[in-house]
C-alpha cells in the first residue's frame, strides 16, 4: 500500500463522474471529521474540471448543513475526459499545489479512481477515494454509495407499472441503468418478480424470452415484467420489444426509468455507508496511506488499492438473475 509522507493541513474534496445518492453525506462526514481534527478543507466544484479551473471553495461545518438527506451533489460534479492527457494532470496537480491543498478525496466511481491513480503514480499527490455510483459496478467493494436508494427508487417504479401491467394484461419491458452492468437489473428483477432479467455480463437469447412467454401464457400467465439493463446484449428496450412483437404478434410496452434511478433522498442504507466510508477516508490519509479507496467487506471497512477495479471486472450476481427466471414460472 503507498504511503505519502505529506503533512496534511489542507485537504481538497470533490465528486467525480455520475452522481449518486449519498455522495452529499459522504462529503458531510469527510470534511466535518476533518474540520474536527484541525485541518483546513475546501470543496473543488466541479470534479477534475474544477481543479482545472481552480474552482476551490473553503468548506466550515455550517457550510455542510442540511446535505445529509439531499440526493445530487452540492459540489456538482462532470466526466472529465482531458483528464485522460498526462499533462492535463501535470496542470492539475500544479493548481493544487499553488494552493498548497495537499492532499485529496475523490468521491465516484472507478473512472475517477483510475485519474487519481495516475496522478499518485506520476507526481507522487495523495488521494484517497470513497466509491459512489449507484452501479455499484467497483471491483473490491462489496457495495458503492448510491446503489441502494437508486434500487428501491427502480423497486418502487416497477411496482406501480405492475398495478396497470396486470390491470390491462400487458408486457412490460422496463429499462434500468447500467450501461455496462447489470447490478441494477439483477437486484430489481429478483425484489421486483420480473419474468426475465437481461444484463451486460449474461447475455439471454431474445429467443429464450419467447419460449417463456409462452409457456407462461399456456399457463395462464396473463401479465409480465421483464428488466433490462441499458447496456443489455439484444439492444436497448425498444429493440427487445420489437423482436418480441414480431416473433410472437404482442405488443409489450416499454418504460425507460432513466435518469430518476439516480436522484432523491439517498436511503438510510446509504446515508450509513457515506458516513462511515467518508470518516475511513480521513483516517487513511490523514495515517499517511494514499493510492486507495475505501471499500466494505462483509460489513467492514477495508482499504482497496486504486488499481484493483482497473484490473478486475465486478459481476452482477448470476444467481439472482437465475432465481428471478425460475421463480416466475
Ligand atoms: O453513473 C452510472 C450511470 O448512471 C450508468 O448507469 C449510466 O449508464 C450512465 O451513468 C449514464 O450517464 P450520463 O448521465 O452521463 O448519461
Amino acid at each position: 500500500m503507498a504511503q505519502h509522507g505529506t503533512q496534511i493541513a489542507k485537504v481538497g474534496i470533490f465528486t467525480s463522474g455520475g452522481d449518486a445518492p449519498g455522495m452529499n453525506a459522504a462529503l458531510r462526514a469527510a470534511a466535518r471529521n476533518l474540520l474536527h481534527e484541525g485541518r483546513e478543507v475546501f470543496g473543488i466544484i466541479g470534479g477534475y474540471s474544477g481543479i482545472l479551473e481552480r474552482n476551490f471553495q473553503p468548506l466550515q461545518s455550517r457550510s455542510l448543513a442540511n446535505i445529509i438527506q439531499r440526493g445530487g451533489t452540492i459540489l456538482k460534479t462532470a466526466r472529465c475526459l482531458e483528464f485522460h492527457r498526462p499533462e492535463v494532470r501535470a496542470q492539475a496537480v500544479h493548481n493544487l499545489r499553488e494552493h498548497q491543498i495537499d492532499a485529496c478525496i475523490v468521491i465516484g466511481g472507478d473512472g475517477s479512481f483510475a485519474g487519481a491513480q495516475a496522478v499518485w503514480q506520476e507526481h507522487e499527490y495523495p488521494m484517497v477515494g470513497i466509491p459512489a455510483t449507484i452501479d455499484n459496478d467497483i471491483f473490491g467493494t462489496d457495495s458503492t454509495i448510491g446503489f441502494d436508494t437508486a434500487i428501491n427508487t427502480a423497486l418502487e417504479a416497477i411496482d406501480r407499472i405492475r398495478d396497470t401491467a396486470t390491470s390491462h394484461d400487458r408486457i412490460f419491458i422496463i429499462e434500468v441503468m447500467g450501461r455496462d452492468s447489470g447490478f441494477i437489473a439483477s437486484a430489481v428483477g429478483l425484489a421486483g418478480g420480473a419474468e426475465e432479467v437481461f444484463t451486460p455480463e449474461y447475455p439471454m437469447p431474445v429467443d429464450q424470452l419467447v419460449e417463456k412467454l409462452k409457456s407462461s401464457a399456456s399457463k395462464g400467465k396473463k401479465s409480465s415484467i421483464i428488466v433490462a439493463a441499458e447496456g443489455q446484449k439484444p439492444g436497448r428496450a425498444y429493440d427487445l420489444a420489437e423482436q418480441i412483437r414480431k416473433k410472437m404478434g404482442l405488443d409489450p410496452k416499454v418504460c425507460i426509468l432513466g435518469h430518476q434511478q439516480r436522484g432523491g433522498p439517498p436511503t438510510a442504507a446509504d446515508r450509513i455507508l457515506a458516513t462511515r466510508m467518508g470518516c475511513a477516508a480521513v483516517q487513511l490519509l490523514t495515517t499517511g496511506q494514499c493510492d486507495v479507496f475505501v471499500g466494505v467487506e462483509s460489513g467492514k471497512l477495508v482499504a482497496i488499492p486504486f488499481e484493483a477495479p482497473q484490473r478486475n471486472k465486478k459481476l452482477a450476481p448470476k444467481d439472482y438473475v437465475q432465481l428471478a427466471s425460475m421463480l416466475s414460472h
